[in-house]
This record gives structure tokens, C-alpha cells and sequence, in this order.
């Protein structure tokens, strides 16, 4: 195709046609100058700067049985855990003396803990952390728990759609899920007033070039604030288990486009990046993504949260996983910084009105 230059046009247009962008994901001929343009479009907005977030996996319990999770409940094997709200409150207060502004409460769903301890952990972080944003990635649940939470004191909720494709969606949970509730969920946090984070998995089983075109325009109706994507990587104690890793080159090549498609969003460089080559994260971040989460969980709970095998930082103190990914940013050629980092939001054009 002569003078065709997928990239160029992403990058001026913020989009591109489904047949182009089925070309983009399916070579490797874009590949450096897509994630050259991304590196360019980051830079140009949020500059070097890499925000941390401090993840606090607080429980392992989940009643959902997703065929691609390590924590599944059908897991019999998973040796489960929960923290306590004071060990909770102790990771944060950790986190915030190595310099963390971002708390993110992660758990399976868990129906332990009830609405009312979820608001009484969030609204005392929220005391005693007032400059902090509080991140929660608890699941599905209904639109007054969501806004219980809020009303708490959390600001963020991080929410996977992890698939757009109806067809796909069904290969990848059982019947007692739908992703029709899922997206209600993301619509509902957004009216709420959370910056919402959503996204999917690179790779898992029976995704198509078509599924990850449906993820990217599900994205774009959405405009979530943050977008987190990561390779699938599989569990011995899943039926996906036979099932090979999503590709590094994929991986990347798609925080790329959603770099240019989404220029402001928040993109992590995922610890599944980080766990399927040894330079994931570094690679992430040159490919487009701003934001890394290193681990804040007490180290004797950080292996059992295993959603997938070999997961990476899990022997590590919080101040060493810290020190180690702040060198390692710095080497990649940018920056890490603890302020709360919120979305950068576009200027509107007066123009416009
Ligand atoms: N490989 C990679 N990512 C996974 N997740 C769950 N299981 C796996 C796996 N086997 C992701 C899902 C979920 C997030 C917390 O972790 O996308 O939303
Ligand atoms: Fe966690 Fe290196 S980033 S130990």
C-alpha cells in the first residue's frame, strides 16, 4: 500500500478503521515506530513521569469462578487469606512513609467483607491519609455499594471488562457471570464520580484479532481514565491451564495503540508484563504506559495471591520492591514520582463550544 502509514494516521486522527487496526495488531512492521509515536504522545503530555501506586491484596477469597484465574473458587488448592483492617491500615501507613500517595485495595469477591467493613476501612485511610487517593478493585458489585464507597472517601475503581466479544466473554466465565452486569458496573462508577479504570487480558484463550477490536472501541464509548492490559498467563489449577502466555510483542504493541488512542489515560505497566520477560515493565513503559504498582502486601501473603504462576516480587519487602522499580524506571529513561498523579485531562478548545 503506498504512502499507507497506519501509525501517522492514529496519531494525528486519535483513530483508525477496524481494517487498519486489524494490520497494526497482526504485524510486526509498525512496531518501532508505533511505540515511538506512543513514547513521543506520553512524553509530550505527562513527560517523563512514572506514578506508583501502592497494591495492597487483601484477600484471596473470591466466589466467581473465571476459567483463567488462579483464585478461582473451584481452586481447592489456593490457600486462602484475609487481612485484618489494622494490617490494611498498616501496609498504607508503610506505603505512605516510602512516599506512596495512591493506596489500591485489590481483593477476589469476597463476601467477608461487607459494604459496611469496606466503608469503615476506606473512611479511615481517608482519616488518616487525607492526601491520598484511594483506589479500590473489588469486583462486581451493586451501583449503592459503589456509591457507599465513594461516599467513604474512595476516589478510583479499577474494574477489567477483560472482554468486549460477547461469544468470548462466554468461552472465558461461567453462565452465573455476564458481561452485560460488568459493563453496567463500569457506567455506574463512572455517574458516580470514580476515575475508572478498566481493560483486559492480552492473549487469553480464544481471543481474536476481532475480540481485541471490540475491546478497544468498548474503550473508546467508555473513555475510561485508566486502562490496565496484561499478557493472559496461565494456572495449573485452571481448566485454562494448557493454555500458553500471551505474547510480550502484543502486549506491547497495544499499549501503544492505546497510548494514541487514549493520549491522557493512565497505563500501567503490569506486574503480568513484568512476569513474562524479565525487562517487561521497562518495555512497557518505552511502549507508552506511565504508571507501575509495586506490591505494599505483608511479603508472608504476596505468593498466595497468585491469580497466575510465577508471579514476580513476591519475596520482597515494600521499600526494596520500591527501591527496585524506581532504578528500574530511572534505567528505562523516566522518572518515578509519588505525587497522587490524578488524570490530566484535556483543555477543552474554546473553538469547540
Ligand atoms: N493471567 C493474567 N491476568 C490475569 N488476571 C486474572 N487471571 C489472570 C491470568 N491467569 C487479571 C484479570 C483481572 C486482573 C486483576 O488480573 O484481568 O481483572
Ligand atoms: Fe518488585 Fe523489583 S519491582 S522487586
Amino acid at each position: 500500500m503506498n504512502g499507507f502509514d497506519p501509525v501517522r494516521e492514529l496519531d494525528i486522527r486519535r483513530d483508525l478503521s477496524d481494517a487498519s487496526l486489524r494490520l497494526l495488531l497482526q504485524s510486526e512492521q509498525w512496531d518501532s515506530s508505533l511505540a515511538a509515536a506512543a513514547d513521543d504522545k506520553r512524553r509530550k503530555i505527562y513527560g517523563d513521569e512514572v506514578y506508583l501506586r501502592g497494591l495492597i491484596e487483601f484477600s484471596n477469597f473470591c466466589k466467581n469462578n473465571c476459567y483463567y484465574c488462579g483464585i478461582r473458587a473451584g481452586n481447592q488448592n489456593a490457600v486462602r487469606y484475609r487481612l485484618s483492617k489494622e494490617e490494611i491500615l498498616d501496609c498504607c501507613t508503610q506505603g505512605y512513609d516510602l512516599g506512596f500517595r495512591t493506596f489500591v485495595l485489590q481483593s477476589g469477591e469476597d463476601p467477608f467483607f461487607t459494604d459496611a467493613l469496606i466503608c469503615g476501612i476506606v473512611s479511615e485511610i481517608r482519616v488518616r491519609f487525607p492526601d491520598c487517593a484511594i483506589t479500590l478493585s473489588l469486583g462486581e458489585k451493586t451501583r449503592e455499594s459503589y456509591k457507599a464507597y465513594f461516599d467513604a472517601g474512595a476516589n478510583r475503581y479499577l474494574l477489567r471488562h477483560e472482554t468486549a466479544d460477547d461469544t468470548h466473554y462466554r468461552k472465558l466465565h461461567p453462565e452465573s457471570m455476564s458481561l452485560q452486569n460488568r459493563k453496567r458496573c463500569l457506567y455506574d462508577l463512572k455517574e458516580i464520580g470514580y476515575q475508572v479504570g478498566s481493560g483486559f487480558m492480552v492473549g487469553s484463550p480464544y481471543q481474536t484479532a476481532d475480540c481485541l477490536i471490540e475491546d478497544l472501541r468498548f474503550l473508546q464509548a467508555l473513555g475510561p481514565d485508566m486502562i490496565g492490559i496484561g499478557p493472559y498467563i496461565p494456572h495449573k489449577e485452571t481448566p485454562f491451564a494448557a493454555f500458553s502466555s500471551g505474547s510480550l510483542s502484543l502486549t506491547l504493541r497495544l499499549i501503544s495503540i492505546l497510548r494514541l488512542l487514549f493520549p491522557y489515560a493512565l497505563i500501567p505497566s503490569t506486574t503480568a508484563l513484568g512476569t513474562i520477560h524479565p525487562q517487561g515493565r521497562e518495555l512497557g513503559l518505552k511502549a507508552g504506559a506511565n504508571v507501575v504498582m509495586p506490591n505494599l502486601s505483608p511479603v508472608r501473603v504476596r505468593k498466595l495471591y497468585e491469580l497466575y504462576e510465577n508471579k514476580i516480587c513476591t519475596g520482597e519487602e515494600s521499600a526494596q520492591c520500591r527501591g527496585c522499580l524506581e532504578q528500574r524506571i530511572a534505567a528505562a529513561g523516566y522518572r518515578a514520582v509519588t505525587a497522587v498523579g490524578n488524570v490530566k485531562k484535556e483543555k477543552q478548545n474554546d473553538d469547540d463550544c
